[in-house]
């Protein structure tokens, strides 16, 4: 395609990409005006030297979504995983004496079984690099994936949590990796009597309180004859029913006596089994979930860590559905710093129709903010990697720009595809992007993803091309829109102007 292909009236041949293969003007998009004309033309001069070869680039794209895909197949395969090591404990104690059904099964387990252990760590291993590709795509399994039997399902939901949760405590390696053992096993010796409990309403027979009362006992029993020997892990499984004040079991245990790997599986243990459902009940939202254990007072919690979990995964939980203000059905794909405002992919608009390309919306600013949570359950959305993609970027992105930006205050002639243009101040900058402050009384409506083009009249002739930049944040306060935008692969003599405004600036 070259600029002779661009004529005001008739549709794009084919998308325009940069050479990353990211989109900048969708094939059909119809150029209305000469201004629109001007604008496809000069950012195809900005950023296009030569079309990449499509080949590579569907191919590179093909790359990325492995990656990301990744997360959640991982998840999947780690479950299936986790079922063959434990299948075997799923068939004891449905019928007659529980208790006595389970120390049975337990007797006839042979010692160091099958390289239980060494299984177990491997899966344990697979969910760390699972959440080291991305946390917040793995945290999404909890809300989104309930395809397994309960109990195990449940063990891997709360081993997702712990070692997110351990890791944003900063506990090192060795601590966390057994906490997460500990949170896969902590329900070995009960994982039948979970599964029918999950279905049953009413009260529980006294056989069936037994065994839950003595679940943690019966567990480290099993694990130590499978050849568990790790202190934390045989701990915390011992543990992960005991509470603060004193009122849980199997010890009856209070405050420091219990361990803090305990308390975590505790937490977690509580909070997925709220945003699961049961046959008798729904799932809890994630706001809701996590608000409970507060409203309630409970003494039975470590506040402290109770504090630092619902800072580490905010109220809304990666995968959760929400309604926007704008009546927009969105995705929460990303916690952010304010536990209340995540960002989200809009993935249906406000008729309920879905929408082909997801659109990321921080939830921090007007027409955006998280309105309701709705049921997750009763959603599906089939195209999950492609709303984390983005969000990577505008993680990368700000950790690129904190490090390097300088305060300026410069003049930028900003336009659009839409033929909008708009006069605005630079007023930070750094060699990938830069803040925008626009006044809000112009046409142009800056939106998330939006491709522009920035002519900056401090650099003079020197900059024979606007710059072409994609939109990454927006904040509207009462007079001004405050952009943050990226540049998209500066031109060597692009990269060196802005290096030149940078020096200005610092000088
Ligand atoms: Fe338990």
């Amino acid at each position: 395609m070259n600029k002779e292909d661009f004529v005001i009236g008739k549709p794009l041949p084919e998308t325009i990409c940069d050479k990353h293969g990211r989109m900048l003007l969708r094939e059909g998009f119809i150029i209305k005006n000469s201004k629109q004309l001007k604008f496809v033309c000069e950012l195809f001069d900005s950023v296009i030297e030569k079309q990449p070869d499509k080949k590579e680039t569907l191919q590179e794209k093909a790359g990325d979504k492995d990656k990301k895909d990744n997360v959640l197949s991982n998840v999947r395969e780690n479950m299936a995983q986790l079922d063959k090591v434990l299948r075997k404990f799923d068939d004891a104690g449905t019928s007659g004496n529980i208790i006595k059904s389970l120390e049975t099964s337990i007797s006839k387990i042979s010692t160091n079984d099958c390289g239980f252990t060494g299984n177990i760590e491997d899966v344990a291993r697979k969910i760390a690099e699972t959440c080291t590709i991305d946390e917040d795509m793995a945290l999404s399994c909890i809300v989104l994936q309930h395809n397994f039997n309960y109990a195990l399902t449940h063990s891997m939901h709360v081993a997702l949590m712990c070692e997110v949760v351990t890791r944003f405590l900063g506990w090192e390696n060795t601590e966390r990796f057994y906490t997460l053992c500990a949170a896969l096993t902590m329900n070995i010796s009960m994982f039948a009597l979970q599964n029918k409990l999950q279905n049953k309403e009413g009260a529980l027979t006294d056989d069936e309180v037994k065994t839950v009362r003595r679940h943690p006992q019966l567990g480290v029993l099993i694990l130590k004859k499978l050849g568990v020997t790790n202190p934390i892990w045989l701990k915390s499984v011992l543990q992960h029913h005991e509470s603060e004040d004193g009122s849980g079991y199997p010890g009856g245990l209070s405050g420091d006596t219990i361990g803090r790997q305990a308390k975590i599986l505790k937490l977690a243990d509580i909070y997925c089994a709220r945003v699961s459902g049961r046959k008798y009940r729904k799932p809890l939202a994630s706001d809701t979930a996590i608000q409970k254990i507060f409203k309630e007072n409970d003494p039975t919690i470590d506040t402290k860590l109770a504090m630092a979990l619902i800072k580490c995964i905010g109220l809304y939980l990666p995968g959760t559905f929400v309604r926007l203000s704008n009546g927009e059905i969105a995705i929460v794909t990303h916690r952010s710093s304010k536990i209340h405002q995540p960002i989200v992919h809009t993935v249906m608009d406000s008729s309920g129709l879905q929408i082909h390309v997801p659109k990321m919306r921080m939830t921090n600013c007007s027409p955006y903010e998280i309105a309701e949570v709705l049921p997750s359950h009763e959603y599906s959305y089939t195209m999950m990697e492609k709303l984390w993609q983005d969000c990577n970027r505008v993680k990368i992105y700000e950790l690129k720009r904190k490090h390097e930006r300088v305060r300026t205050c410069m003049e930028a002639l900003i336009s659009d595809a839409d033929g909008q243009e708009a006069l605005g101040t630079i007023i930070n900058l750094s060699q990938s992007g830069c803040c925008i402050k626009i006044p809000n009384n112009t046409e142009m409506v800056p939106e998330i993803n939006k491709v522009l083009l920035l002519s900056i009249p401090d650099a003079g002739d020197s900059l024979d091309k606007p710059i072409a930049a994609i939109l990454r944040r927006v904040t509207n306060t009462n007079d001004y829109y405050y952009t943050g935008v990226e540049f998209m692969d500066l031109k060597p003599q692009q990269s060196r102007i802005v290096k030149c405004l940078l020096l200005n600036a610092v000088g």
